[in-house]
């Protein structure tokens, strides 16, 4: 484990990965702009669609932000093209990669690099609903609450071990989009809180990747 902490002079380097819209992206880089998030920075972000949403707006907080081409399949990357996801982001002299709303499951060429080195955000209380369409089932499942997890990325989905949760109230009647949008605002609070922890130790952070 490196205890160091990181420092506005000296910040830990952070990049991001998304597939859409980007919105916990755009809270870390706001929470970052606004000073409320010292010791760390945003090197670059990736995305692995063209038209998403979050490309733009990156480059408005001045963040180098690339699509990198998946190849052709649908839920992971191309062996190869994944192999270049993880080359840039060490090109980027990244400390930490994170995943904010990528939609792709990482295999070994980018976890061999990068793996205990990357975080992911999901929008239920861990170890209950990984996956997909999370929010519809946790109604459907009959829960009363649920919330976000940010956790560190393992070989499995959505199982790596768990550094911080926030919770929400599930109210009768809730559809999964309300449901969703109730967690959302809970998962920009809780990215940027563990990054802070991690930037200034009080979360350690595994050795540099090799
Ligand atoms: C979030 O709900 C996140 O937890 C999940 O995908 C969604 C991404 O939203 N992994 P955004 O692109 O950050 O707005």
């Amino acid at each position: 484990m490196q205890n160091t902490s990181y420092t506005n002079e000296k910040p830990m380097k952070i990049a991001i990965l998304i597939s859409g819209r980007g919105s916990n992206m755009e809270a870390i880089l706001r929470h970052i702009a606004e000073g409320r998030l010292r010791g760390v920075t945003c090197v670059g972000v990736l995305s692995d669609r063209a038209d998403a949403g979050g490309l733009a707006k990156a480059k408005e907080f001045g963040v180098p932000a690339l699509f990198l081409d998946p190849g052709p399949k649908k839920t992971v990357l191309d062996p190869e093209k994944e192999a270049a996801y993880a080359r840039q982001v060490q090109a980027w002299g990244a400390d930490l990669v994170v995943l904010a709303g990528f939609m792709r499951v990482l295999k070994e060429p980018f976890l061999s690099v990068w793996g205990g080195r990357a975080l992911n955000i999901h929008p239920s209380l861990l170890p209950k609903f990984p996956g997909l369409d999370v929010q519809r089932r946790a109604i459907e499942a009959g829960e009363t609450q649920s919330g976000c997890t940010v956790h560190w990325v393992d070989r499995g989905v959505d199982t790596g071990a768990i550094l911080g949760q926030r919770t929400v109230p599930i109210q009768p009647g809730d559809d999964e989009k309300a449901l969703a949008a109730r967690i959302l605002v809970e998962e920009h609070v809780l990215y940027s809180d563990i990054l802070g922890r991690l930037a200034d130790g009080r979360i350690p952070l595994p050795g540099r990747p090799r």
